[in-house]
């Protein structure tokens, strides 16, 4: 059991999950903000070897569990979680998920919203098309969670040059750096 002073992250993350990893680090020495659970849609996903490195409960959800409003609710409720943080999760969150918690779902996207986003917009997708567009700068935005892709009111956003000479894996690398950086500090103001 926690005490009122506590608080509880869980990440929701379908890839790689070197935001998870991140977060998981910033907050490993914090008494009152701990990384709670770690939930994912893919049972292949780097962020499920993070999740067991770093002795955290983790879940593998399918799409059609994700929509089962009692299962993931008692779910959330047995980890007593505050914030639900969606660092490169896949899947549209419910509205039923919303609803039961308002202002309380963050999600990271990699560009500067509200260019590059929505639906199919994600991972190299949105380098590749700053790059073809010739874009001077992109950046990072956090983002509350609402019922679209990408659409929620902002929290915060943070840029990055785009060089001539810049290529995906260059753009992708300045923005993980962003993420990496920011992403844990908004997560730690919003629950302070
Ligand atoms: C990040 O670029 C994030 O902005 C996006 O998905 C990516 C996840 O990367 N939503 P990782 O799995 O945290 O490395």
């Amino acid at each position: 059991m926690k005490d009122s002073t506590q608080k509880h992250i869980a990440i929701f993350a379908s890839g790689r999950g070197s935001n998870a990893q991140a977060i998981i680090d910033y907050f490993k020495d914090n008494n009152t903000i701990k990384v709670a659970l770690i939930v994912t849609n893919n049972k292949t996903a780097g962020v499920i070897q993070i999740a067991k490195d770093n002795r955290i409960p983790f879940d593998i959800i399918s799409p059609a569990e994700l929509k089962e409003e009692e299962t993931i609710l008692d779910l959330l409720e047995l980890y007593q979680i505050d914030l639900i943080v969606l660092a490169g999760f896949l899947l549209l969150i419910p509205a039923y998920l919303v609803r039961a918690y308002p202002n309380k779902i963050i999600n990271i996207h990699p560009a500067l919203l509200p260019k590059y986003g929505g639906k199919g917009m994600y991972g190299m997708k949105v380098h590749e098309t700053v790059l073809s567009n010739k874009e001077a700068e992109t950046g990072i935005s956090i983002h509350y969670v609402n019922e679209k892709y990408d659409d929620g009111e902002y929290i915060a956003q943070f840029r990055c040059h785009v060089e001539p000479s810049d290529s995906t894996d260059t753009v992708a690398a300045k923005v993980h750096k962003l993420e990496h950086e920011h992403y844990p500090r908004e997560i730690e103001k919003l629950l302070k």
